[in-house]
């Protein structure tokens, strides 16, 4: 008999349950309820898992209790919310997703790995896949923005990374992906809210990226907190098991989100734990994160007959397979001995400081504001968000400590050392005192360049933190009028820095500025990262992967959107518009400045006729008509001109890249599977359609801005 048919011959009931058990330790703090001391628990097989636990020490002691004092030696499986980064953290995923390279998104996912294995962990609870289209849900900073497509390369990409080649490896995690399924269309973006979307949104927009994540082999899957037209996810038998298990084939581990089962009883499907334990279960759910449902609940739930012994049995060998994959057996202090090398630190830093740099998204940039030149004597470096290295992070720092931060004062200071900067902060992140706005003004007097830092502080994104007002927090707008003026009145450059977890409602702000760079929250290097493209050490690469609205009002606004059957026309009073606002957004998905400037020629898309069979090649010229050498991300949308269901206006197909010299040519070759102009038809199954497809090009999700050539599909 194999090793886990053994153990399973011979657990207690008790055993069985705390392997399907999984508590916090304090390490920090990720939800509402807290755990106690749960070392005896360990040691009598109780609880068989924990999240929240960091450093190879802490986690060798614990792990010793496992694999020593308890009867079985089962290893633990510890688990972490590593993000962006362990210890270095990368920019926010939101911001990762518009660096628009798959090697670098694995990469990044890779040093995480490495870096939080060798604290002695084997789980990460990422990446996350939600797809968000309202920026007022907070946790849009941990996902990859609007486009399913995207989500689903970006999947595939953080899967490869952060599990490697070989999950026994001890430097390899195993993945989590995240939550499933269509948590981000929470009821007017307020957290944990209920989510009502059509089984065709479903299909089209959530569901691809964890088919992309299961068909990389995460080994685990987290149930939303969120039901989905009345039922919940962590109790949602029809897509955890008929979806997820059967149809996509899913084998891993199902673990539930932070006391998602007793949140069970909230949510008004279940009467008592039990019932509620039985619920998870059945749906699928192998692992009960901190509700303590499965170890108090499922004996009597058993009792009852709710569930059989055949389904726990199930459950636990889910989780001892995955503690052999994870090559824990074998080996369970590995991952706790790895001694990392200065210089591999030191590595990861600069790749933080490469993917923060790229990261950086230049929204405008008239009179070429940007990049401020080498004559730069007196800078001044103002705003809330200007020497707060803690708030560099985001909202989700693992084991990341503020200190390690870079600001962009700091950066700035380190790049500059000629230069004399000086700062102050005006105004306060949040908060309605303006008193310091003079002493900022007054060194804009005295500079000959400004740095103007403005946005959100990292908790007022992230979990637990919808907002409905995106406009800049407390005074900030006072303190960026003030300065634009005397900037504009001295004839001073003045950049604006804006930091966030998801696109702000900055039409004023980004009216009155010559030069805007979205920054998000860069990671560990941001203050680096941030002198790197202000000074044109880097020319900025980074495009947004969520549209930014230009009021709430507009939310949702996205490029995936339908027709309509009276598409807007400004001649024409009885079409889809707003009498207040224009639809488009104030930046389309995709937008992003370089130091360069792009002319896009010569669109050609062979075969002019593909089967569903063909690969389709798309090649487009670029030419950097600009000053600097620069890279061009080149995006492919598609467009079905006549379809059996209403097409989306533009559907993301692909991208490529190219980097180009100042006045240099290139040409931009994207494939694209023709499979992918697949429909999902009025019974939701992908058929491909004969007829005419747009094939669009150039730089974002903007009718106007894309070159078109048209394919007619072939059956
Ligand atoms: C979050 C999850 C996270 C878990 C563990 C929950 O509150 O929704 O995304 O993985 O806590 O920290």
């Amino acid at each position: 008999m194999s090793r886990i048919e053994t153990l399973i011959g011979s657990m207690t009931l008790t055993e069985k349950l705390g392997q399907l058990t999984m508590t916090a330790s304090s390490f920090t703090v990720t939800g509402p309820v807290i755990a106690g001391d749960s070392t005896q628990a360990i040691r009598t097989g109780e609880i068989g898992n924990l999240l929240n636990m960091v450093g190879a020490g802490p986690v060798r002691d614990l792990q010793r209790l496992a694999v020593e004092e308890s009867r079985l030696k089962i290893p633990l499986l510890i688990g972490l919310d590593i993000i962006h980064g362990h210890r270095s953290l990368f920019p926010v995923p939101l911001a990762e997703a518009g660096v628009l390279d798959p090697a670098l998104w694995e990469a990044t996912a890779r040093e995480a790995a490495t870096e939080g294995a060798a604290d002695g962990l084997a789980l990460t609870f990422a990446p996350m896949l939600d797809v968000a289209r309202d920026p007022r849900w907070g946790r849009t900073v941990e996902g990859c923005g609007e486009d399913p497509w995207l989500a689903a390369q970006m999947a595939m990409a953080k899967v490869r990374g952060f599990q490697g080649a070989n999950l026994a490896a001890r430097d390899s995690l195993a993945a989590c992906a995240k939550h499933f399924v269509a948590y981000a269309p929470v009821m007017a973006g307020r957290e944990y809210a209920s989510v009502d979307v059509s089984e065709r949104t479903l299909h089209e927009v959530h569901l691809p990226p964890f088919e992309a994540a299961v068909k990389a082999g995460v080994a685990t899957i987290m149930p939303a907190f969120t039901d989905l037209a009345g039922i919940p996810m962590t109790a949602h038998a029809g897509l955890l098991r008929n979806w997820l298990r059967e149809r996509m084939g899913f084998e891993g581990v199902i673990i539930s989100d932070y006391n998602a089962i007793r949140e069970l009883l909230n949510h008004g499907v279940a009467q008592d734990m039990p019932q509620a334990a039985a619920l998870a279960l059945n749906a699928g759910v192998d692992i009960d994160m901190m509700a303590d449902g499965y170890r108090h609940g499922l004996p009597i739930a058993l009792q009852r007959g709710l569930v059989s012994m055949q389904q726990i049995d199930t459950a636990v060998r889910r989780v001892l397979r995955l503690k052999e994959q994870l090559g824990l057996f074998e080996d369970p202090y590995g991952r706790c001995e790895t001694r990392e090398p200065q210089q591999r630190v030191a590595r990861r830093r600069q790749l933080a400081r490469t993917v923060g740099a790229q990261s950086l998204v230049l929204l405008k940039n008239e009179r070429d504001v940007l990049p401020f030149g080498p004559a730069l004597r007196r800078l001044a470096v103002l705003g809330p968000l200007a020497d707060a290295a803690g708030e560099m992070r985001g909202p989700w720092w693992a084991a990341g400590v503020a200190e390690d931060q870079v600001s962009v004062l700091a950066g700035l200071r380190t790049a500059l050392p000629q230069c004399e900067v000086s700062h102050a902060a005006g105004v306060a992140i949040d908060g309605q005192d303006t008193g310091g706005i003079g002493a900022a003004l007054a060194l804009c007097d005295a500079a000959d360049g400004i740095v103007l830092c403005l946005g959100e502080a990292a908790l007022m994104s992230g979990e637990a933190a919808s907002r409905v007002d995106l406009s800049l927090p407390g005074a900030q707008q006072a303190l960026a009028t003030a300065v634009l003026r005397r900037a504009k009145q001295r004839g001073t450059p003045c950049a604006v820095v804006l930091f966030s977890g998801r696109p702000l409602t900055v039409a004023q702000l980004a009216q009155d500025c010559e030069a805007l760079i979205a920054a998000w929250f860069p990671g560990c290097e941001a203050g680096h990262a941030v002198a790197d493209v202000v000074l044109g050490k880097v020319s900025p690469s980074g495009r947004t992967v969520i549209s930014w609205p230009r009021s709430v009002g507009q939310i949702p606004v996205f490029h995936g959107e339908r027709r309509s059957g009276r598409p807007a026309s400004p001649a024409d009073r009885f079409t889809s518009k707003y009498l207040d606002s224009p639809n488009e957004p104030l930046f389309a998905f995709g937008h992003g400045l370089t130091y360069g400037r792009f002319r896009y020629s010569n669109l050609r898309v062979t075969p002019a006729a593909p089967t569903a069979g063909d690969t389709i090649l798309v090649q487009v010229d670029l030419t950097n008509e600009g000053l600097r050498t620069a890279r061009e991300t080149v995006f492919v949308f598609t467009h079905d001109v006549v379809a059996s269901v209403s097409p989306p206006l533009l559907q993301l197909a692909g991208f490529g890249r190219l980097e180009l010299a100042p006045g240099g040519t290139g040409t931009v070759t994207v494939e694209l599977s023709a499979a992918r102009l697949r429909v999902l038809d009025r019974d939701l199954q992908p058929v491909f359609e004969p007829g005419a497809v747009e094939v669009l090009v150039g730089p974002r999700a903007n009718r106007a801005d894309l070159l078109v050539s048209t394919v007619q599909l072939r059956g």
